[in-house]
């Protein structure tokens, strides 16, 4: 019961980049690097994403194509034993993600309203911050949205992988970089001293890494490129025969990688502009940056595709992992597709809920101090990704009858024969030694 292909290779391209850019890129990466050597820290993140993070894509990819259908299931008809359990953690961690990352995609619904009707304008900074907590702390607002959030993403999925997934991506992304594009020239042109803002991002310094940068630009390329759980397995169920995806998998590298870099180059300028001290994680985004835009001129548009442009990033994420649990839902349980999303939607808008509850002042779901949506977030990205990317490589090089790598990688021995030894002895070796690593300093084991 396949659930269909992406049509065209311009289709696949955007698809496969809608899922890679994400909050990751916005509000990870850029403060990542500022703080971890600038221009250096993007040398090393460059460098570990093709030593460590590529072969993983690989590795889904040609797991995916090859078997085209759910990740479960891929890892079954492959090999009979315990390996299936791979995909099933795979399914579960793009459960737990989207169920954290709807709230995300909520809360920018809802700065996007603020902004079209112009509610910023004249607020003091501290009023800016009280709103933003008292929002959060009442609840009723964020559940509403995640669960809008999540009723669009549903849509999309309903759709069909051609008519909904893959076109929605070829309309989001191309608005996506155009909406980059100005908010990069306003920062670096048109406000007071970005240059501090470009120093902060870009200054080389060499002296900032070490072997836990090293750790940590691993960690967030592998967030960022969506890997270790099934996302571009599942995507990759639907890519034709005549792509060569090494070729796809270096594009989207490289693209996620700009618009990491593009967008710091829009936030930091801005925050350094008017003094402020430059912080990581959502304040950046939703406290912040509406309080840069209020004062200056068009704030009010800035505003309003800022915020176009954080939705449409986290929309086109959520779309791809809640696209992992309907494949599988719909395959395993043998229903449609249309009934698999409907499912999802009332069993994952109760976790979302639950998570955008969780931070409310109801102290509900809350477990030793830690909410739900804390929690999501720790757990998948510190545990379930690193211990699913282990396996799907480990599993693509060791475990899997390496003809299907070799014709995946080369369509057929047709192209690039010489880029697969160097591919295969990077899944064989550099890049679980490497996931290894990271995995071994995030649980402590290494000081
Ligand atoms: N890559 C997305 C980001 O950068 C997050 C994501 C992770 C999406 C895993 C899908 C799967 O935000």
């Amino acid at each position: 019961m396949a659930q269909g292909t992406f049509k065209s290779s311009i289709g696949t391209f955007a698809a496969v980049a809608g899922s890679v850019v994400g909050l990751g890129n916005i509000w990870r990466f850029p403060y990542l690097a500022g703080e971890n050597g600038g221009f250096a820290f993007l040398i090393v993140y460059l460098f570990v994403s093709l030593l460590v993070s590529l072969p993983v894509m690989l590795s889904e990819f040609s797991i995916g194509r090859s078997q085209r259908c759910n990740a479960m299931r891929s890892f079954k008809q492959i090999s009979g034993g315990p390996w299936f359990l791979t995909g099933m953690l795979g399914v579960a961690t793009a459960y737990v993600i989207d169920s954290f990352y709807m709230v995300v995609g909520g809360w920018s619904l809802e700065f996007l309203r603020k902004s079209v009707m112009n509610e910023f304008s004249g607020i003091s900074p501290e009023r800016m911050t009280e709103e933003f907590n008292a929002y959060i702390a009442d609840g009723t607002g964020p559940v509403i949205w995640a669960l809008v959030s999540l009723a669009l993403a549903t849509t999309i999925i309903i759709l069909g992988v051609s008519k909904g997934i893959e076109k929605m991506n070829k309309i989001m992304m191309p608005t996506l970089v155009l909406i980059l594009v100005i908010l990069v020239i306003n920062s670096i042109f048109f406000l007071p001293n970005s240059q501090a803002g470009i120093d902060f991002l870009l200054h080389p310094d060499f002296s900032k890494i070490t072997f836990k940068t090293l750790l940590a630009a691993v960690g967030q390329s592998f967030f960022s490129l969506s890997l270790g759980m099934g996302a571009m397995l599942t995507y990759a169920s639907y890519i034709q025969e005549k792509e060569h995806l090494p070729s796809t998998a270096l594009r989207v590298m490289i693209f996620d990688s700009s618009i990491a870099l593009l967008s710091g180059l829009a936030i930091f300028p801005a925050v350094f502009s008017f003094g402020i001290d430059p912080s990581s994680g959502p304040h950046l985004l939703f406290l912040t940056m509406p309080n840069i835009f209020q004062q200056i001129i068009g704030g009010q548009f800035l505003s309003i595709i800022f915020f176009l442009f954080v939705f449409l990033a986290a929309i086109t994420s959520q779309v791809s992992l809640l696209e992992v649990v309907t494949a599988f839902v719909s395959e395993e349980l043998k229903i449609k597709r249309w009934k698999a999303a409907i499912w999802l939607l009332l069993t994952m808008g109760i976790t979302g809920s639950m998570c955008a509850l969780s931070q409310s002042d109801m102290d509900i779901f809350v477990f030793n101090g830690h909410s739900l949506f804390d929690i999501f977030d720790y757990v998948s990205s510190n545990y379930m990704l690193p211990i699913g990317g282990l396996l799907i490589v480990i599993f693509a090089g060791r475990i899997m009858p390496e003809r299907i790598l070799q014709s995946q990688l080369t369509n057929g021995n047709e192209k690039n024969t010489l880029g697969y030894t160097v591919i295969k002895f990077l899944i064989r070796y550099v890049s679980p030694i490497f996931i290894s690593l990271m995995f071994l300093d995030l649980i402590g084991l290494i000081k």
